[in-house]
């Protein structure tokens, strides 16, 4: 039996997903599980055995919060080490990538890996690529709890399994995060908010990074986006804009999260 400490971000809740079916296999296998979003985190204790990260991949980066809060964990000897990756589509060494600095601080990886859940993102102005829809979602959810009951047993066996290393991972990721990070920054201009907003202040309640104040049936965005797609897809009245063009909302499905709950899901 090992302890094991899980520290995630989930901006859209697939992340979240992956983590919490995680711990139940884990569990199954006589193993005491701790997971902490990175949101809630006061102080980081490594009290445990083995310790696990998992986050979304955002064009080949951990997204800026949990990146941040990598930086923050302590030095260890040795310490043995997970990382699970949620994505849209594909991921390459983003996970290689991303715990560097934790290897240099003393940690171990054995286990890195991808799990392919859902599209939470599109940019309108370039690539209207489409969040993945439900009818796909509920197809992949027989192979994604395969793989969560594959890579349980792997971690609970401390067997390795390292991917996305490869040099197609490697030049995969360096494209992405050259031209994925130019096209994103060129192609994304910022939200807005359009005059269905009610004021219900979920939005701002809810942004990871405190990045919305509410104004009057109306939001401000600050300057602090990570762009993790909760306030654009979850607000119930779809009123958060890329452009004008997001305001066609049948064109420009919002993602409603793996299990389609959208503001319902918890986040604080
Ligand atoms: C800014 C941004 C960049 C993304 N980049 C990629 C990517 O490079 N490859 C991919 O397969 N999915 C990409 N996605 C999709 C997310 O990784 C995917 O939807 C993930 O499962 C979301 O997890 P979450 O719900 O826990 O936030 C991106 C999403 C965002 C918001
Ligand atoms: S969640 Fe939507 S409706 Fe509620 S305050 Fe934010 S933008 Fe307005
Ligand atoms: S403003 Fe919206 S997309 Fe940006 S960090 Fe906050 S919730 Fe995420």
């Amino acid at each position: 039996m090992s302890k094991i400490n899980i520290y995630y971000f989930s901006g859209t809740g697939n992340t979240d997903f992956v983590v919490q079916k995680l711990k139940i296999h884990l569990e199954k296998l006589d193993n005491m599980v701790a997971i902490f979003s990175c949101e809630n985190v006061q102080e980081i204790t490594m009290d445990c055995d083995i310790v696990g990260i998992a986050f979304p991949i955002h064009t080949s980066h951990a997204p800026e919060i949990f990146s941040q809060f990598l930086d923050k964990f302590p030095q260890q000897t040795n310490m043995p080490l997970f990382g699970v990756v949620t994505s849209g589509y594909m991921a390459g060494d983003v996970l290689d990538y991303e715990t560097k600095k934790l290897k240099q601080k003393g940690y171990k990886p054995f286990l890195l890996r991808n799990i392919v859940v859902a599209n939470n993102m599109h940019l309108p102005y370039v690539c209207p690529l489409e969040v993945t829809p439900n009818k796909i979602i509920e197809k992949r959810l027989d192979k994604i709890e395969k793989k969560i009951v594959d890579i349980s047993i792997k971690i609970n066996n401390h067997i390795k399994d390292i991917r996305g290393n490869d040099l197609c991972g490697k030049i995969f990721g360096i494209l992405q995060r050259s031209i994925g990070d130019m096209h994103e920054k060129n192609s994304f201009k910022g939200f807005s908010c359009s005059n269905s907003c009610v004021s219900c202040s979920w939005c701002v309640d809810n942004c990871p990074t405190n990045n919305i104040t509410l104004g009057t049936k109306t939001v401000i965005f600050g300057e602090s986006c990570i762009l993790c797609m909760r306030c654009y897809n979850f607000c119930p009245l779809n009123a958060i804009q890329m452009t004008h063009k997001t305001e066609n909302t049948k064109y420009y499905k919002r993602f409603k999260g793996i299990e389609n709950k959208g503001h319902k899901t918890t986040f604080k």
